[in-house]
């Protein structure tokens, strides 16, 4: 297995970071809109018919839950920073500020802060999804898939432009997308072979968004937030169900060297990801409230009880699947453990 993004990390204690501190260097990574990408485009062997039930099925519900963002969401609806936007116990920053003594109204405007910046992630996730889903419709063996992967398409358009409004029209700030995420989505789009990029974006990363979603669905109080959120999260569910789907039948055509190399590579992806833990959003937003990301990373690694908290995200959906798929063995899963990535935390 081979640690992703080398260059860009260090030590904080003795946990190792992935930290992208030189402006020049993200400005580069950022800047870099082309991306390869080797892709077998193929026909369906000429079988119209329904051959993955299953799939099939998700497919209709897919059709019957369609939703205009433009019209059924209540866009007269106020956000505003001079109000809570949600529960301030939830925000890392806010923790952080209410340790520091700042004001009510610092800490309000730092919520709205973090969801915006939360929110910006998940809006270049989405063009990230609507591009890999482009590419799966392509490189997807059976109708089924075709179908589903063309509808999930669409989905993420509406994903991209809803989150993208949203930003634009009520909070007034798109962030600019964490380096870290544009190195592992890149990765992503120019896998090679549709397993990679459906365990990539599908499981995954899809994994991780049902994680945020239902974070914020839970803890954000603005009305016009919960209602996008919850409608995101509904469609998000569908397209978890469909990595899971299509990688389970995958997994049992794939050899076993195969098996080991995806297994590796979901590894790679979510070591990389751990290991960034909040510091492209504290680098962001930090300097304007007077935080030093590394000083805050350092007391929280230390935390009792980090492990478990740490991850939360990722037992939330990612880690469950990826086991039932059979992608984490015990070539993998005492590493998961020391990464504070898995843990025996039970969720409903
Ligand atoms: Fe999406
Ligand atoms: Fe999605």
């Amino acid at each position: 297995m081979k640690k992703l993004m080398t260059d860009d990390r260090h030590f904080i204690g003795n946990f190792e970071v992935v930290d992208f501190i030189d402006d020049e260097r993200i400005a580069k990574v950022r800047g870099r809109l082309d991306v390869a990408s080797p892709m077998n485009v193929r026909w369906n062997d000429w079988e119209y018919g329904s051959e993955v039930a299953e799939l099939r099925a998700l497919y209709e519900k897919g059709k019957r839950n369609q939703w205009n963002a433009s019209d059924e969401l209540n866009w007269e609806t106020p956000v505003s920073k001079d109000e809570w936007v949600g529960n301030p116990q939830a925000s890392q920053l806010v923790t952080i500020l209410q340790r520091m003594g700042a004001s009510e109204a610092t800490q309000k405007a730092a919520l709205f802060d973090e969801m915006g910046y939360v929110v910006s992630q998940l809006l270049h996730g989405e063009q990230a999804a609507l591009q890999i889903c482009g590419q799966l419709t392509n490189a997807c063996p059976t109708t089924d898939e075709k179908f589903y992967a063309a509808q999930q398409t669409a989905d993420e358009a509406r994903h991209t432009e809803v989150m993208a409004r949203f930003l634009g029209e009520k909070m007034g700030t798109i962030y600019p997308i964490s380096p870290v995420a544009k190195q592992l989505l890149d990765r992503l789009l120019g896998a090679d072979g549709y397993h990679k990029k459906t365990l990539g974006m599908q499981t995954l990363f899809e994994g991780i968004a049902m994680g945020v979603l239902d974070g914020l669905s839970s803890q954000m109080t603005n009305p016009l937030f919960v209602d996008m959120v919850n409608r995101v999260k509904l469609d998000e569910s569908r397209h978890a169900a469909f990595g899971v789907l299509s990688m389970r039948r995958a997994v049992q055509e794939i050899s076993e060297e195969e098996r080991q190399e995806l297994e590796d590579w979901a590894f790679e992806i979510l070591e990389a990801l751990n290991a960034n833990q909040q510091l492209a959003m504290l680098r962001e937003l930090g300097p304007k409230y007077g935080i030093q990301p590394e000083r805050w990373v350092k007391k929280v690694l230390s935390l009792e009880g980090w492990n478990m908290f740490n991850s939360y995200l990722y037992m939330h959906t990612v880690m469950p699947n990826l086991k039932r798929l059979g992608l984490v063995t015990e070539r993998t899963e005492g590493r998961y453990r020391e990464l504070g990535i898995l843990s025996d935390i039970r969720l409903e």
